[in-house]
């Protein structure tokens, strides 16, 4: 199995150098995180055997230059470099990446520019990547797609392969009242692009409630356990949050750097290190630590500020005043407390290696990490793990993905600059033997979870939600081959029978119930089909007798409504109920479902003789998904001890007779003669009791590629009408 990695990163950035070319290893999380895994692959027996990364090479290539970059790039990291121009990107990388995307899902709107054509480049920008990609798949790959900047590509991938695909998110997925500020079309065109993927994952569980929230308030689909059915494949949605390979931080040999603390006499060392980026919190950081100076007069002298500054994203008008504000501010500070044999703040404004970023992270008593917000912050466990002595203390805001994982750390909230100062404080105290205690604790759930965990567990669950994906679509699907096989059954049958329900099936489910009546052609079809003396037709539905009349009255083939309830046998004009039934029950529900009604607006109740339906389709998605639960625990827990069930429609919950249901009804007509050709076709929950008691030699389809008691499924309700079309007489 070979794994390739989408991201717009690759994990170096090209540069044009007099000689040839640069490479440098590309600054964050992502890349360094990925790096690690990929590296241990290579140390350990897996499932991936082999792998390449495809990405943006960091830098305008010129033509001429491409075959040369691209090769250099296979040989030595094998990557695969995707070429685009320094026009798109400004619109892109720099524009909706990071200009739109980056400001708002870190809760920055104030940043945030919102500008259609940013949008439209986007959406050009993952196209390009998705026909770079159709170069490279092969079949048994599994294709892993990073971050941000490529959230519709597993859409517009899953459209024309059938590989697995995985998607993970490494900053935060915000609130949906964040979310929803996005323009209307990339707001719904983002969601639908990663409902592509198997898998999607985010580093934290608040970050999958958000976006389950989203895709429920904005797309309308419903969760279970964090899976979503789409018509073709289910969707898993989960946290993996991302570890780091704790072996390399824990056990490396830094030398020829120091490593170990400056010890007595000398000032201890406070440490940061972070992207410049105003999303980490850098002012607030160095607000506290002046503060701190001046309310502990005795940490004169005898503490630094060490910030390690990696430039990122210059061309971005916020990530330049940042820089001004911060250099203003680091001379401020120093000039005021400074003296010549003491400087307050170090500030180095670049990317260190992780050999000397190591050596960094074990000479420093204190790491102070405030960002006001981050979607992992990986410094943080690096910080911990690299303690190979166990001492040191950790500083970390609230607001980090990491800090869920780390809480024996200091955690702050880095908006108030009088919490960083005391913290500060409060770390330089802490006994040697408690921060021992908390270090220990939190490098061992590090050592656990590590990089290599985190992508293991990710690849397993992608393959697993494809594979159930696969076996209950592939395995099911009536292909034309299939769909052959059905029609010469039919046209060889002596006697046949069609058991159809109605909703979903003969029709599209409409927001409006009331608005589902048949078009003349579905009439002419039915028709059609009932006209040869060799075809019975049977309808079965769960709506009243009269919409049933009104509709389909004229056709002289059979009905059922409510479930069962009633019949109305071919030719005759009456109805008449399939068994004897009471309705005694409703003056139990009735009352019940009223109260419902109440609590949710929009929501209405349609008796019926022997059912009752509540529906809410017309209501808040969100308000019903919740309150649906709870009117369903309550239905059930009364109809225990009455003549009714529960059924759970399409926005529509209904309550009926028990003993009454599609299966026993079917039963019903399959006792009266021999059949050797059946045909039940359905699309709702109600119609599973009618597949599970087909005979062996029935063809039952269901409607949608969901997991179905069905014999086989098709894709939507126009290919049921293709197929009765295909058995028509001509
Ligand atoms: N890093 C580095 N050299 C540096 C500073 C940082 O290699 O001088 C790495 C660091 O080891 C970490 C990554 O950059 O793996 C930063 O990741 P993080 O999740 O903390 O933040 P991001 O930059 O992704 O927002
Ligand atoms: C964060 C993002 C990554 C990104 C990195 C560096 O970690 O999640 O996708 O690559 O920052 O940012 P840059 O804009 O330089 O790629």
């Amino acid at each position: 199995m070979r794994l390739l990695i989408v991201s717009n990163r690759l994990p170096v950035v090209v540069n044009k150098q007099n000689d040839g070319f640069g490479m440098e290893k590309s600054a964050g999380g992502l890349v360094s995180g990925l790096i690690d895994y990929l590296v241990s692959l290579g140390r350990k027996a897996s499932d991936i055997q082999d792998y390449i990364w495809m990405g943006w090479p960091g830098t305008d290539i010129e033509k001429g230059d491409e075959a040369l970059v691209r090769d250099t790039l296979q040989r030595e990291f094998k990557a695969s470099p995707v070429f685009l121009s320094k026009k798109l990107m400004e619109k892109v990388y720099l524009g909706f990446c990071n200009r739109t995307i980056w400001p708002l899902f870190h809760y920055f709107p104030n940043y945030a520019h919102f500008n259609l054509d940013y949008w439209n480049e986007y959406k050009r920008m993952n196209e390009v990547f998705r026909d770079e990609l159709l170069k490279e798949i092969q079949k048994d790959d599994i294709i892993w797609v990073h971050d941000y900047h490529l959230m519709l590509l597993p859409s517009m991938l899953r459209e024309q392969v059938s590989n697995p695909i995985g998607f993970f998110l490494h900053i935060p997925f915000p609130s949906y009242e964040m979310y929803r500020m996005l323009h209307k079309d990339s707001r719904t065109g983002i969601l639908e692009g990663l409902m592509g993927a198997d898998l999607i994952g985010f580093h934290t569980h608040d970050y999958t409630q958000h976006f389950l929230r989203c895709v429920l308030r904005i797309l309308g689909k419903e969760n279970h356990m964090g899976k979503i059915a789409m018509p073709d494949h289910t969707v898993e949605v989960s946290t993996f949050p991302m570890g780091i390979d704790f072996e390399k931080f824990h056990t490396m040999d830094v030398s020829p750097f120091p490593s170990s603390k400056p010890g007595k006499g000398k000032p201890k060392m406070v440490l940061s290190v972070d992207r410049l980026d105003y999303s980490k919190g850098i002012v607030n950081r160095l607000k506290g630590f002046e503060l701190f100076l001046r309310n502990h007069p005795e940490w004169h002298n005898k503490v630094c500020l060490n910030m390690i500054v990696v430039p990122s994203r210059t061309d971005v008008g916020a990530y330049r005043k940042i820089k001004s504000r911060l250099d203003e501010l680091v001379g401020y500070i120093n000039g005021t407390y400074g003296s010549m044999t003491w400087t307050p703040v170090i500030y180095q404004y670049t990317s260190l290696p992780h050999k000397e970023l190591i050596a960094q992270y074990r000479m420093s008593d204190v790491a102070l990490l405030t960002p006001l917000r981050d979607g992992m912050n990986l410094v943080a466990k690096e910080y911990i793990a690299s303690l190979a002595d166990q001492k040191g203390v950790l500083i970390l805001s609230e607001f980090t993905g990491a800090a869920k994982e780390l809480s024996e750390s200091v955690v702050i909230n880095p908006n108030s600059i009088d919490e960083i100062a005391e913290s500060i404080a409060e770390a330089l105290n802490i006994p040697v033997k408690d921060q021992i205690r908390g270090n220990r604790i939190m490098q061992k759930r590090l050592k656990r979870y590590n990089v290599t965990k985190w992508a293991t567990d990710f690849v397993d669950n992608m393959l697993k939600t494809s594979n159930i994906s696969r076996d209950s679509v592939s395995n099911k699907l009536l292909n034309a081959s299939l769909t052959g096989q059905l029609v010469k059954n039919y046209v060889e049958a002596k006697k046949r029978i069609i058991l159809v329900n109605y909703d979903g099936t003969l029709v599209p489910f409409t927001k409006y119930p009331a608005s589902a009546e048949p078009p003349r052609a579905l009439l002419g079809l039915m028709e059609n089909l009932d006209a040869d003396v060799k075809t019975d037709i049977v309808i079965i539905s769960g709506r009243g007798k009269d919409e049933l009349d009104e509709w389909l009255g004229p056709l002289p083939l059979s009905l059922t409504a409510e479930h069962g309830s009633w019949i109305r046998e071919a030719g005759e004009k009456e109805w008449r109920l399939f068994k004897p039934l009471s309705s005694e029950w409703k003056e139990e529900v009735i009352p019940i479902l009223e109260m419902y009604t109440d609590r949710l607006p929009g929501s209405y109740l349609q008796e019926r003789d022997y059912s009752v339906a509540w529906h809410y389709h017309r209501s808040d998605i969100e308000q019903a998904s919740h309150l649906v639960k709870e009117v369903n625990d309550h239905l059930l827990s009364i109809t225990t001890n009455i003549s009714a069930h529960v059924i759970h429609g399409s926005k529509v919950i209904e309550v009926s007779n028990s003993g009454i249901n599609k299966g026993e009804l079917a039963m019903h007509w399959l006792n009266r003669r021999p059949y050797d050709f059946i045909l039940a076709i359905g699309a709702g929950w109600s119609d599973e009791l009618l597949f599970q008691t087909m005979p062996e030699h029935a063809w039952s389809v269901k409607v949608g590629l969901s997991q179905t008691a069905a014999k086989f499924v098709i894709r939507e309700q126009s290919e049921a009408i293709a197929l009765l079309e295909k058995l028509k007489t001509n």
